[in-house]
């Protein structure tokens, strides 16, 4: 279940952030900002990291992460070992991104959705939990390529 949330943006999302922010608080969550608040080109790097850190070290639950395709951020922010970022356009994708892919972080494009949208989103992918199983395998091998750089399996 996850309560404490970090979000991070770059400024093509700062009214998204805030509504998603008052949304979410509003629901009970605590929220720890990462992204820029300021109307003025910024890295998306930068906030897509500070978010996967902080996730990475167990200090927040879990991640979400808007820039304007939601594609860059997810990059940076899938670097950081133990981080499994999705992005994610609909609510279906969100939904199975933690159910089979044990997602850890939510990404989208602040140019590719509305809000509205993106609160079915992030409700989907919040109420979904992971199902282990076989899909636990599946999610094992990927940390393997992460953490070795190989796949045994492969071979
Ligand atoms: C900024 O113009 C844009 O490149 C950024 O928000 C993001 O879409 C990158 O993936």
């Amino acid at each position: 279940m996850m309560k404490k949330l970090a979000i991070g943006n770059d400024h093509t999302a700062l009214e998204m952030k805030r509504e998603l922010t008052e949304y979410l608080e509003a629901k009970g969550y605590e929220i720890v900002n990462v992204g820029t608040d300021e109307p003025v080109s910024f890295h998306y790097p930068i906030s897509g990291y500070k978010a996967a850190k902080l996730v990475a070290s167990g200090e927040v639950d879990g991640g979400i992460i808007i820039c304007g395709t939601g594609l860059g951020i997810s990059l940076a922010a899938n670097k950081v070992n133990g981080i499994r970022c999705c992005v994610c356009s609909e609510p279906y994708t969100a939904k199975l991104s933690r159910q089979h892919n044990n997602s850890n972080m939510l990404a989208f494009g602040a140019r590719v959705i509305g809000v509205e949208m993106a609160k079915m989103i992030v409700d989907a992918w919040l109420e979904a939990e992971f199902q282990g199983g076989r899909h636990q395998n599946r999610v094992d091998m990927i940390m393997e390529i992460e953490q070795t750089q190989d796949l045994k399996e492969a071979h």
